[in-house]
């Protein structure tokens, strides 16, 4: 392992006051000057920080960069739990164990499948949006709307009822906060399992027209299922990972775009370039805010940078997505970007799973959001709008907003 007793500086640094939408104004002197560089992480190790486009990408398609074993505490000082490596944690999973769970998910999320699930997030959508405005305002647009959206869409998906929104709310939440501890995120992870496991012997013994369905008639029918336990797991990785990043995504590209009132204007004034705006807005909010963690399985070279056996690197997809290297003018919001190959759903074998399904949440929100309420806006001044430091998945805590009623 390299020797990081020197005088390193802080990982992670906070944001600058005032530019809630940009990452720490440090990540450009990094990319300038110490593109791959040591950093003191918070509690127990250091690792290195890979600032780079280039290098994140790199670093990311490089199966000698290990999953396994993902200490939440690199990442916020305070935060003393760690995610348990279990056979059914894909996201922590490496080569062929990986593998298989990956193969055995993938054919529910490819494009064509998400694309039938078009019709039914449209209608939710057009839903919310009729109940929204037969409510009164300013209303929190996060709970009623950017939370409650993708919730219900992970739910059908999973064949989850959606009736039960507010206990696994409150469980994912404690599983993507940094502050709890330990016993409070076993805790969580155990109540979340013994909720799904009830679920899944149902469907074993009645399959239904749902995900975790599928996925028990298709282990029986290839000879390869998989055991209760890895299913439940991955179950509840999909419903943490399913709905907090996309309602945060959704909330805060509100925010950023009801801020820049030119661009909202284009995309009001042309719908069709949804698919672009979506992309823009995943590029420059970047919400997996604190990059993505790796271990080296052995020495490896990183551009000019010799990582050894065992040391932990950090790959800042944030500070990849701003870097000039590859993006022109990467701090403006452009919703017209020609090509934007960005890294907010990562890269390499753990790359979201779940992209195109988050892909067309976001398009059908940000098409019928902003002309079914066209005069929306927020009811708080920006600058009193909470946002999320302490979590892996940046965003806002509430979204108070409001319209001109008709
Ligand atoms: C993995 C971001 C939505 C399921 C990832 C990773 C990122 C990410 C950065 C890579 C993690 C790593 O390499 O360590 C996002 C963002 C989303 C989103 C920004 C929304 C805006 C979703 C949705 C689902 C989902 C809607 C499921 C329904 C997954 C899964 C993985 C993953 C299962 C692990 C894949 C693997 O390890 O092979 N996501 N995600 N995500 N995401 Fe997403």
């Amino acid at each position: 392992m390299t020797d990081m007793t020197a005088d390193l500086p802080a990982f992670p640094v906070e944001r600058t006051p005032n530019c809630p939408f940009d990452p720490p104004a440090e990540y450009a002197q990094r990319r300038d000057n110490d593109p791959i560089a040591p950093a003191a992480c918070p509690v127990g190790f250091d690792a290195w920080v890979v600032t780079r486009y280039e290098d994140v990408r790199a670093m990311l398609r490089d199966p000698r960069f290990s999953s396994r074993a993902m200490p939440a505490a690199h990442i916020m000082p305070g935060a003393d739990w760690d995610m348990p490596v279990t056979p059914g944690n894909i996201v922590q999973l490496d080569g062929e164990e990986h593998g298989r769970l990956r193969r055995a998910l993938i054919a529910e999320f490819t494009v064509r499948r998400v694309e039938q699930m078009r019709p039914y997030i449209q209608n939710a959508i057009d839903e919310h949006i009729d109940r929204l405005l037969a409510g009164p305002a300013p209303v929190d647009l996060y709970e009623h709307f950017a939370l409650a959206i993708p919730s219900l869409v992970i739910c059908e998906l999973l064949g989850v009822p959606y009736e039960d929104r507010d206990t696994f709310h409150r469980l994912t939440a404690i599983l993507t906060a940094l502050d709890s501890d330990q016993q409070t995120q076993d805790d969580a992870f155990m109540q979340l399992a013994e909720y799904l496991f009830p679920l899944f012997r149902a469907k074993e013994a009645s399959p239904g027209n749902d995900l975790i369905s599928r996925m028990i008639v298709r282990g029986r029918e290839n000879g390869d299922p998989l055991s209760a336990e890895i299913l439940v797991e991955l179950a509840s990785s999909l419903l943490v990972a399913g709905h907090e990043t996309t309602a945060n995504q959704i909330a805060l590209s509100t925010v950023a775009l009801l801020s820049n009132p030119e661009q909202l204007a284009k995309l009001r004034a042309n719908p069709d370039i949804a698919p672009s705006a979506v992309e823009e807005m995943l590029r420059y909010l970047s919400i997996a805010q604190y990059g993505l963690l790796r271990h080296a399985t052995e020495d490896i070279e990183l551009g000019d940078t010799k990582i050894k056996a065992g040391d932990w690197v950090v790959a800042s997809i944030a500070s990849g997505n701003r870097d000039d290297r590859f993006f022109s003018d990467p701090d403006e919001i452009d919703l017209e970007r020609p090509t934007n190959r960005h890294l907010a759903f990562g890269f390499g074998i753990h790359q979201c799973l779940g992209q195109q399904l988050a892909r067309v949440e976001l398009q059908e929100v940000f098409v019928r959001l902003f002309t079914r309420i066209p005069t929306l806006r927020l009811a708080v001044d920006e600058d009193d709008l909470v946002f999320n430091h302490r979590t892996l998945v940046y965003g806002v805590k509430k979204l108070p907003v409001t319209w001109e009623s008709e």
